[in-house]
This record gives structure tokens, sequence and C-alpha cells, in this order.
């Protein structure tokens, strides 16, 4: 993949940077920033080189039209208060390739940086045919000189932004992206032993290659989050309440059969009779949940048998919380984790929105730990060994 420094003398270049600044935003209000955080070296970067600096990103999921419940307006104002200590100065589009951003690239001057607003307003951006999709890339390719694909977290897209704009202008990969990538690469190519990975989150069918892929690579996997209750009714016990996926039981099952010694499972389960922040929590063996309680988070002793495992590996990738974490009572089991991954001697990997979001939530900072990464489905599917188009397009050259 060709480099920022590969594309030349950047003075006076429009610069077209796709960056995943699809945060958590609530009444306006960002939650968790660290995308918007992770995409500013980049562009401080070819600000700093003179570039006229033209930021393309999604927010959300709006359906391919306007929608002010997803609009980058809120992206952009937080954008210019990190940026402004650099002396850089943001702009914003109104709209994704027309009148408004038009304008504001003519307008626009060398080291500043103007945002386009979502994206996915536009329905031909995340369109299955190829032409439709071309037609915008065309219109973004319109507007630049030169394309920089920064946004890592979308790279397992093949969408207008990340893919075909990358075939109609001279392009490179950004900072952010080849930092993942290289992290990526020590997970799946040759890790330091023990390899820990810990799986979390609510559904087993959202991971199922991601396993596959993973009891052959790593030394343990341990299992977390809602996920728990469809492999502990695949080893035949009862999970009152809880979120099962049963059609997933015969794939759980052969996981258990096949790698049941790699396989980790939480002996002790949280569980509440309902799925609220002060229902009554209790703590009860994994083996014995009530018929009228759910399962809400793992339990302390599983949280220190992990912490255990975690501590004493080489390598640790982590994806998705072992409970509700944003639920005080639900959240020591995610906690004990990630402590236990501040504590790796060795490379430890945080993967994927929900669990940098949980994190960040529980106090941790983000140098704590060897890695987070910017990407949730896109890490998952490149640990998955799966070709991700954002990242081929730009090794075509
Ligand atoms: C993410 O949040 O994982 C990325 O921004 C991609 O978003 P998407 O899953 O809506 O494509």
């Amino acid at each position: 993949m060709k480099t920022i420094e590969d594309l030349g003398d950047l003075a006076g270049q429009r610069v077209l940077v796709r960056s995943d600044l699809n945060v958590p935003i609530k009444d306006e209000v960002i939650g968790d920033d660290g995308r918007i955080r992770a995409s500013l070296p980049t562009l401080i970067k070819l600000a700093k080189a003179g570039a006229k600096v033209i930021v393309t990103a999604h927010l959300g999921r709006p359906k391919g039209e306007p929608n002010p419940a997803y609009t980058l307006a809120p992206v952009a104002k937080r954008l210019g208060e990190l940026l402004q200590p650099e002396g850089i100065t943001v702009h914003f589009a109104t709209d994704v390739t027309g009148e408004s951003a038009q304008e504001a690239v003519q307008e626009l001057d060398e080291g500043e940086v103007l945002l386009l607003e979502n994206v996915r307003y536009d329905p031909r951006e995340e369109s299955k045919d190829e032409a439709q999709r071309g037609e915008l890339a065309d219109e973004l390719a319109a507007l630049a000189d030169v394309f920089v694909s920064d946004g890592f977290g979308v790279v397992h897209r093949k969408q207008a932004s990340v893919y075909d704009v990358a075939r109609k202008l001279p392009h490179a990969a950004g900072g952010l992206v080849l930092a993942e990538v290289e992290v990526l690469k020590k997970l799946t190519e040759d890790p330091a032993r023990p390899y820990v990975v810990v799986l979390g989150g609510a559904k087993v069918s959202d991971k199922l290659a991601v396993i596959d892929n993973l009891l052959a690579k790593a030394d343990k996997l341990l299992i977390g989050g809602a996920m728990v209750f469809t492999f502990l009714k695949a080893q035949g016990h009862e999970v009152g309440k809880s979120l099962l996926e049963e059609d997933q039981l015969d794939i759980v099952r052969g996981y258990l059969k096949d790698a049941g010694d790699k396989i980790v499972l939480p002996t002790d389960i949280v569980v509440a009779p309902e799925f609220k922040g002060d229902s009554p929590a209790t703590v009860v063996a994994a083996d014995a949940i009530p018929a009228d309680q759910l399962g809400l988070d793992i339990g302390p002793d599983s949280g220190k048998a992990f912490a255990a495992e975690v501590a004493g590996a080489k390598t640790v990738f982590w994806n998705g919380p072992m409970g509700v974490f944003e639920m005080a009572a639900f959240a020591g089991g995610t906690k004990a984790v990630a402590q236990a991954l501040t504590e790796v001697d060795g490379l430890s990997v945080v993967g994927g929105g929900d669990s940098a979001a949980a994190v960040r939530q529980l106090g941790f900072a983000d140098d704590a730990f060897g890695h987070i990464s910017t990407g949730g489905g896109a890490s998952l599917e490149y640990l998955e060994g799966k070709e991700l188009p954002g990242l081929a397009v730009l090794e075509e050259g």
C-alpha cells in the first residue's frame, strides 16, 4: 500500500480523506470521541503539508436519505475544537457532493479542513450496483486531486467513498489504516504465545466466522457477553430468560466437541429478573440460572479466572463486553477483563466500537492498552481472514 509520503508534494493539492467518524451521538452530544481523535494525526499531517483537506465520512445508517438525526454537524464542531490548538480551521458542507460541497471546496484554503455531510445521505454510497457507486465516486473524485483512505473502521465495506473512489484518484493509505493493519497482522501471522482471545457481545451468529478462525490460531478462547447462554444451553444447562440463539446450538455443540479444551466459559453469572439497571442482581452458578431470571454479566469468580488467563498471556485480543457494562451492576466482568488487559506483558489489543467505548467509559486511559482498534466489524473480518475491499483496492496500486 502506498503511503501519504508516496503522494509527493501536497502543498496546494486537494486531498480527499475517507475517515471513520462514526461516533455515538445522543441529543447532539458526542459520547465517545475516540474515532474523531484517531483521525486527527492524518488530518494534521496533510494540513501541515499545505493540502486542502476534504473529509468524507458517515454517521450511523440513515438509509440513503438526508436525516437530521444523522448529521455530521456535531462531529464537525468537535473536529474544529480538537484541531483549533493546531491552528487548523474546520469548515462543514451541508451536502455530500452538491452545491454546498463544491462551493466550500472552492473556498478552501491550504492547510484547512472541510468535512462533507454524511456520505450515507446519498443512496449511491451503499448501492450494490457498481455503476451507481461509480457515479458518486466520480462526484467525490471531482472535488479532489488525490485520495487518502484512513477510515479503518469502514474498510470492510465495498462502498463508493471507501472502495470505488480509490479507483478514480491517485491514492494512499493513511497512518491510521497502516497502524491498524500492522497490529492485526501481528495477531494473524505469528502471535507470541500464549495467545488468548476474549469474545463477548450478544450474538454467536455475528461471531461464527471469527470463532472458527480463532479456534485454529489462539491457545484459549474466553467467552463472555450474552453469547455465553447459547454455549451454556449447548452444554445442557438451563439459561432462564437469558438471550439464547436456538438456531446456533448445533454449531456451538460442534465447537465444544472439537475445541472444548480451548474454550473457557464462565462458571458464575450475575442474574436479575429484568433488563434494568436497578433490577435486584444476584450471583448464581452458571449451571443453575433460575427460570425467572436473565444473565446480564459474568460473575466475580469468572471475572477473576478470565483475568488470570489474560494476565498470563503474551498476546491478547478482546472484542465485545462481558456484560451490560452501561449499567453499574453488570459492569464487573468487563472491568475485570479490561483491568487484566492493562497488565499484559506483551501485546494487548482492544477491538471494536463497543469494547473501546466500554474501556473509556469505565475510566481506563487509551494508553493503558497496546492498541485500541477503531474498527469493530473491520477488525473482526480481518481476523476472520476475509479480504477487506477497502484494503484490497489500496493494494491494487
Ligand atoms: C462501525 O461502526 O463499525 C463502522 O463505522 C462501520 O459502520 P457500519 O457497520 O454501519 O458500516
